[in-house]
């Protein structure tokens, strides 16, 4: 199947590690030229420089902390200047942190608003008018879309307004060619899922071993699923092979999720 990708331009926030990064990968592997970025722009150097040596594909890696409005402006022009248009968006960010609702005060609340839905808000409304020939939007939710999971209550309340920015968003932009959906990992092994259960295992005194059985207890597939799992995915609903897929929230997850 010709994905359709060589040549075309590729924004990935959040693109420097972890799901970005597996996504930014298997974007440039299609011949994709690709501007990633990161709050530290040496993470993000980095992981282009070896993006590009591996794959032959213009990659640039950028800062960028998308929870900052001016910050998000800033890159989608600078992408703009340097390859004149965007095709493809990801919009990714870094997960707000585990706790229940007497755990946080405003300010947490704020910032996992600008973080995780507000920077949406703001990357494509700052993308839009480069995407010139129709386009590909993609966001990087969660499981939680479908089935909000327990000590995440940040991650699930924002998770659940960007589906339904994306929903609404795919009826405005389906006349105009942009194609736009919602991807949902379940556990997948990056560095933040580690944390996760390290953090779980704390909190419960139990070992990480016990937390991570448990966990792959509720997993059809009886594991985790690897980045580039989840990336390939990724690709075909921002590839122009996907001609009939929009304003979907598709689950990653090895069948965890039971909703149907
Ligand atoms: N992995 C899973 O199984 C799983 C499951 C459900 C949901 N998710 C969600 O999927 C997203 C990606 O997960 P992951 O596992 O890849 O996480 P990760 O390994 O922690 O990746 C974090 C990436 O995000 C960047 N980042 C963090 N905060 C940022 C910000 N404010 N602005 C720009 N970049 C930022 C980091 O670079 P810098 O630190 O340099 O900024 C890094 O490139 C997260 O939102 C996570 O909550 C993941």
């Amino acid at each position: 199947m010709d994905l359709g990708i060589r040549g075309q331009v590729a924004l990935v926030t959040a693109g420097s590690r972890g799901l970005g990064r597996a996504v930014a990968l298997e974007l440039a592997r299609e011949g994709a030229r690709v501007a990633l970025a990161g709050r530290d722009p040496k993470v993000a150097e980095q992981s282009a420089k070896e993006i590009a040596a591996e794959t032959g594909s213009e990659v640039v890696g950028w800062r960028c902390d998308v929870s900052r409005g001016k910050e998000v402006r800033e890159l989608v022009n600078r992408v703009a200047d340097r390859f004149q248009r965007v095709d493809l968006l990801v919009c990714n960010a870094g997960g707000p942190p585990g706790g229940t609702f007497d755990t946080f005060d405003d300010d947490a609340w704020q910032k996992a608003f600008e973080t995780n839905l507000l920077s949406v808000v703001r990357l494509v409304r700052a993308t839009l008018p480069h995407m010139k020939d129709g386009g590909r939007i993609l966001t990087i939710a969660s499981s939680s879309v479908k089935q909000p999971i327990p000590g995440l209550i940040l991650s699930n309340t924002m998770r659940a307004g960007v589906a339904g920015l994306m929903k609404t968003l795919s009826g405005e932009l389906g006349p105009r060619g942009i194609l736009v959906n919602t991807l949902c990992p379940g556990r997948i092994a990056t560095d933040r899922l580690r944390e996760l259960d390290l953090q779980k295992a704390e909190r419960e005194g139990l070992s990480e071993e016990f937390i991570q059985r448990q966990s792959l207890q509720g997993i059809p597939l009886g594991r985790y699923g690897k980045p580039e799992e989840f990336a390939r995915t990724a690709v075909f609903l921002l590839s122009r092979a996907n001609t009939y897929v929009t304003g979907t929230s598709l689950m990653v997850d090895g069948g965890m999720v039971q909703a149907l």
